[in-house]
């Protein structure tokens, strides 16, 4: 019997969780947790893309927001090649639209660009980071269930490549916008396929109960609307039907339904484009095993292509927008250890202790654990640890007990103040969900490649937060 296997037929911690086994190195890197950059030492601390998380923290402080950049290109890059061969092989292309709301900056918006993919945004926000960034206005698709006049309007005006309309009075809003603009604007509707994936499983029901788009059996009136209007060109039908999806049958059963009313929408015109939406999913820790994007491209393919032929339609070209698995994995945060305590757990007489490892930041920077529960994977960054393996819970330092960073996680029992703890795969919705809370500042985002790191967004400063309460006199803040 190998160490590993034999650790996960020894008695388990009694407060550890099903799915966490307990490694024989509390040290060692998952490679489908970590970015592809980051590694140890020799001395045994760990570096991303040639730089030790020592130096990252000793320059730019903790906690810190680190982005390994070769990392995410190469998953832009694999995305759009492998979507581009299975829907080749079918007949079709695809467009990639990287969904900014995972995590966008300018530079982050480049990069994607840079890699062949447009930008999906959800608010005039986002558009205007999109714009400062350089982004050519055809490359942009705005969404969202409530777009503001001002934001249609914008967008319409800088010439936005398409617009998802989300509700029977957005196609007037948007119409008008365009007439006033003189544009004709293309715009896709989204609907609900009635599929609903998440993880392991997917739900499908004839109607969904959520606020974003139409109902299918909706379509053909609203589409047949929007026709109506010179000032709009229709290209097809939008749906997402989750995130943090690991398998392949959601996308196909969606495809399919969609296909259906996509057939019955070419009776009366053309409908060249067919939108699947983002949400494959990535590894937060060693338990998670999504599929790989190549799989998940051919099956969508495999779908678009029988459905199609079944309904003797020709096959349209495919867009998707994933945010997480593009970004999700690239990143990993850097913590500063500030207490470690030993908590027993249980009934009067109970043996079982939890070790509570609180860092220099929390739910401000990662929401996700208190929002949703989210696991995550952390090591020692600074160094490694011959020290047994002792089970771990690593909480923020806010006044919530839900602020936890990680729920549960084998590290080095000499885990101790001042070191510095990485935590994997933050690159998505952990610094757009960050927060202010307590007054902590946002950390800053550092981006790094070929031994190089640059500050790509900066961090909040003590002033920064004053800054905006109109209660104090400038004078006094500004030393
Ligand atoms: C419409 C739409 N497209 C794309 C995405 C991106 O999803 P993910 O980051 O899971 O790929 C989302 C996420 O919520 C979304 O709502």
């Amino acid at each position: 019997m190998d160490t590993d296997a034999a650790r996960a037929s020894a008695p388990r911690h009694p407060l550890a969780p099903e799915w966490l086994v307990e490694p024989a190195d509390a040290n060692g890197l998952v490679a489908s947790v970590w970015s592809a950059g980051t590694t140890r030492t020799d001395d045994g601390a760990l570096e991303v893309a040639g730089i030790a998380a020592a130096t990252l923290a000793e320059e730019f402080g903790t906690p810190l927001y680190v982005i390994d950049e070769a990392d995410a290109r190469r998953r832009a890059a694999l995305m759009r090649e492998a979507f581009s061969r299975e829907l080749g092989r079918i007949g079709t292309g695809v467009t990639v639209y990287y969904a900014g709301k995972a995590f966008l900056s300018t530079e982050v918006a480049r990069w994607m660009r840079d890699e062949g993919l447009n930008l999906d945004l959800s608010s005039g926000g986002e558009l205007a980071v999109a714009l400062a960034a350089g982004i050519e206005p055809e490359r942009l698709g705005l969404h969202g269930n409530n777009k503001s006049l001002a934001e249609i309007d914008r967008a319409v005006e800088v010439g936005l490549g398409t617009i998802v309309l989300d509700s029977l009075v957005e196609i007037e809003r948007v119409a008008a916008a365009a007439e006033r603009h003189g544009r004709v604007q293309s715009v896709r509707l989204r609907v609900n396929s009635g599929v609903h994936a998440h993880t392991h499983e997917f739900l499908a029901t004839a109607h969904e109960d959520q606020k974003f788009g139409l109902a299918l059996a909706d379509c053909p009136a609203a589409v047949a609307r929007i026709r109506s209007h010179a000032s709009l060109r229709f290209l097809g039908l939008h749906c997402h039907i989750g995130s943090q999806i690991f398998g392949s049958a959601g996308f196909a059963e969606s495809a399919s339904r969609l296909l259906d009313v996509h057939a019955e929408l070419l009776e009366g015109g053309p409908v060249p484009e067919l939108n699947l939406g983002g949400g494959f999913g990535i590894a937060y820790t060693s338990a998670d095993d999504p599929t790989p994007i190549d799989e998940i491209a051919a099956a969508i393919a495999d779908a678009v292509a029988e459905q199609c032929a079944t309904r003797g339609v020709p096959v349209p070209h495919i867009a998707i927008e994933p945010g997480r698995s593009l970004i999700g994995p690239a990143g990993l945060t850097l913590y500063e250890v500030g207490t470690v305590k030993d908590v027993v757990v249980g009934a009067a007489g109970s043996t079982s202790v939890r070790r509570y490892v609180s860092v220099d930041g929390g739910m401000s920077d990662n929401a996700r654990p208190a929002l949703y529960g989210a696991d995550y994977t952390a090591r020692i960054a600074n160094r490694s640890s011959s020290a047994e393996p002792a089970l771990v819970r690593v909480a923020g330092k806010h006044c919530e007990s839900g602020d936890i960073v990680v729920h549960d996680e084998f590290l080095p029992a000499d885990v101790q103040p001042g070191d510095l703890l990485a935590v994997a795969a933050t690159g998505a919705y952990c610094w757009s969900l960050s927060s202010n809370y307590n007054y902590l500042g946002r950390p800053p985002v550092v981006a790094v490649r070929d031994g190089r790191a640059r500050v790509i967004v900066r961090g909040e400063t003590e002033d920064d937060l004053l800054r905006r309460d109109a209660g104090i006199e400038r004078k006094a803040i500004l030393r």
